[in-house]
């Protein structure tokens, strides 16, 4: 039966105990980890949030009662327990932090009892995921979830009191808003009050921070919740977390400063990693030559090697093709992989066309000096040397081509090149490289839409050396835009906003929208504008993402408490789910049953 804890208080957490408290009183209460009977005496690993500690019952000093309970216990109970720090009797264990004493119990109550959990409360156990996700408030019951949450909450109180000292106010801004599309698909919430109308949750507090910027506040900061509707992956989910900031009156280099100082505290509190400022940049269009990726995962080398001009003259009609096409052939050295068998090369063929090539042409240059290579016999022997030279390639390394149009051969190389890295082991594992990548497009062509999309977004300012080119040939245009890149993960973005009319005018040109338009989007925003707005910039960081990094995670899901599957549905409380037609009367909705699903 359950006993209520009147009277009692707890003295310390688990691991708060050590051998220093030899002969101290303490109460300490936690979960049953688990029992052991030894003779007339009871073993059982208390643990909470700090971790395990043992207690002693012995039979022979015990109340009949209290050695009764102590017998009747089985795991996951939760239980107080009052006694005396002791030097363990038996072996130390080495792996505790509390491996040396033990709590020699003189009171015992039960506050609570526990069916048999569906999986055993063990950091070491591989329990399903579904299992662990229906049953998320026992799972979190395990230490290593336990650890990442801290984690969490350390980086949150680090980044609070940094952005305080740092001249930042912490402002709330709404969850119900206007939809103002941003790329993702925006999630709706229907209004009773005003019958088929529908407020958006924010993708991001983009435009009310800008707005704060008029305001006047000219530092804000938010640890913000963000929803968007879109397909889900190691790293995503439908609602996340940033650090949200803008700053007035700054350009660039002061937004990168300050996210510098940030990272650097971070880090060395959370991690004892010390980052060097400043952190190394690339331009777009570099992190694209070399790494074929904007956010390259710089930890590793085999870089990118543009051919195009040596295979200029060739009559290999892949190679020629691709030129004529504008395009581009560029190359990897896959270093000391020359000797690979065919099976594992075409492994990198197959891998090469699931990123939309046609092929991959490749010279194994074995270590006995053959050559062997997929197209050969299409080049003249001196063309081969010279491919091989442009190359850097020495017996011993395979080196793999793709032609084809730049944005094409840039993915092909920079998904093949993670992939070699990663299967390879050419990764140091231990490294945390930063790298702010900068100047991306302003523009982006979008295929399906015949029309050019905000890169970042609609508001991010124009490099002003490439303004002119807006009207004549806006693809070239480069923004003031920046991300933050760990390890080949984007980290965060930002950019500098336009903050004159006649600019956001012209961007609004470009992306195809009339002035009509763009105030019907986002007329709020373009009034404000009217009175008075500094230049203004900000970044925002995906919470979860630095997190995962920081705790080692390849799940986005290990580190949010509750977390959603692949499909945006939560397996312990079965959201999103039927509501009563009573609600969807008071909303005027109706549900057209015959295309849902069950
Ligand atoms: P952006 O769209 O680049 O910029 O988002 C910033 C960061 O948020 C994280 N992120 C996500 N994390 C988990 N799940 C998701 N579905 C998800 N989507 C994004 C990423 C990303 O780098 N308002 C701008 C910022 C600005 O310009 O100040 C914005 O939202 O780590
Ligand atoms: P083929 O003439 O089609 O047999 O191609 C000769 C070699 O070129 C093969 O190794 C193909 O995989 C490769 N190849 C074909 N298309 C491309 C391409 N777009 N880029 C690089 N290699 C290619």
């Amino acid at each position: 039966m359950a006993e209520s804890m009147a009277g009692l208080s707890r003295s310390h957490r688990c691991t708060e105990i050590s051998s220093q408290d030899i002969g101290k009183t303490v109460t300490v209460m936690g979960w049953v980890q688990k029992r052991r009977n030894l003779g007339s005496l009871i073993f059982i690993d208390l643990r909470d949030r700090s971790g395990i500690l043992q207690l002693v019952f012995d039979e022979e000093t015990l109340s009949e009662e209290n050695y009764e309970k102590a017998n009747s216990l089985r795991n996951e109970f939760v239980v107080a327990a009052t006694g005396t720090v002791s030097k363990r009797t038996a072996a130390i264990n080495e792996n505790l932090k509390t491996g040396d004493i033990e709590i020699l119990v003189d009171d015992l109550r039960i506050l609570s009892e526990s069916d048999t959990p569906p999986f055993p409360i063990d950091a070491n156990q591989t329990v399903k995921d579904e299992v662990r996700l229906k049953y998320r408030y026992l799972d979190l019951r395990r230490p290593n979830l336990q650890k990442n949450l801290m984690i969490r909450s350390q980086v949150t109180q680090i980044t609070r009191n940094f952005m305080q000292k740092e001249g930042f106010l912490e402002i709330e801004t709404p969850i119900l808003n206007k939809s103002t599309p941003e790329g993702a698909r925006d999630y709706l919430v229907p209004s009773r009050v005003h019958p088929g109308k529908f407020y958006a949750l924010p993708q991001s507090p983009q435009i009310f921070k800008q707005l704060l910027m008029c305001s006047g506040y000219d530092r804000y900061f938010q640890i913000a919740k963000c929803f968007r509707d879109e397909d889900l992956r190691a790293d995503r989910q439908p609602e996340f977390t940033q650090i949200d900031m803008e700053l007035s009156f700054v350009n660039q280099d002061d937004v990168i400063g300050v996210n510098e100082r940030l990272l650097k505290k971070l880090f060395k509190e959370v991690m004892d990693v010390d980052v060097q400022l400043p952190i190394q940049r690339l331009t777009y269009q570099e992190a694209m030559d070399r790494y074929g990726s904007d956010k390259p995962d710089t930890r590793f080398g085999m870089e990118l090697i543009n051919v195009s001009e040596t295979v200029s003259g060739c009559d290999f009609m892949v190679f020629k093709g691709a030129l004529e096409n504008n395009g581009s052939v560029r190359g990897l050295n896959a270093a000391g992989l020359g000797d690979l068998g065919r099976k594992k090369i075409d492994a990198f063929v197959d891998f090469a066309k699931d990123f939309g090539a046609k092929g991959l042409a490749y010279i194994q240059l074995k270590t006995d000096g053959t050559v062997k290579s997929s197209f050969a016999k299409f080049m003249k022997e001196e063309e081969m040397t010279a491919l091989i030279e442009a190359m850097d390639g020495k017996p011993g390394d395979l080196l793999l081509f793709a032609a084809d149009k730049d944005s094409v051969v840039f993915d092909v190389l920079g998904n093949l090149r993670l992939e070699i890295g990663k299967k390879y082991d050419m990764i140091d594992e231990s490294l945390f490289n930063f790298l702010w990548v900068t100047e991306f497009p302003l523009l982006e062509w979008n295929e399906d839409q015949n029309r050019y999309q905000a890169m970042h977004h609609p508001f991010t300012m124009p490099m002003e050396e490439d303004l002119q080119y807006i009207e004549s040939d806006p693809g070239k245009v480069r923004a003031q835009a920046y991300d933050i890149v760990l390890n080949g993960t984007e980290l965060g973005g930002g950019s500098v906003r336009i903050h004159q009319n006649h600019v956001q005018e012209q961007m609004f040109q470009a992306l195809g929208f009339s002035m009509e338009d763009a105030y019907e989007r986002f007329g709020f925003l373009l009034n404000a504008f009217k009175y008075g707005v500094p230049p203004h910039a900000g970044l925002a960081y995906g919470l979860d993402r630095l997190v995962m990094w920081m705790t080692g995670e390849e799940s986005i899901r290990d580190v949010i408490a509750f977390p959603k599957v692949k499909d945006a549905s939560c397996l312990m409380s079965e959201a999103p789910n039927t509501v009563d037609e009573e609600q969807l009367e008071e909303l005027k909705i109706k549900v057209d049953n015959e295309e849902v699903q069950e």
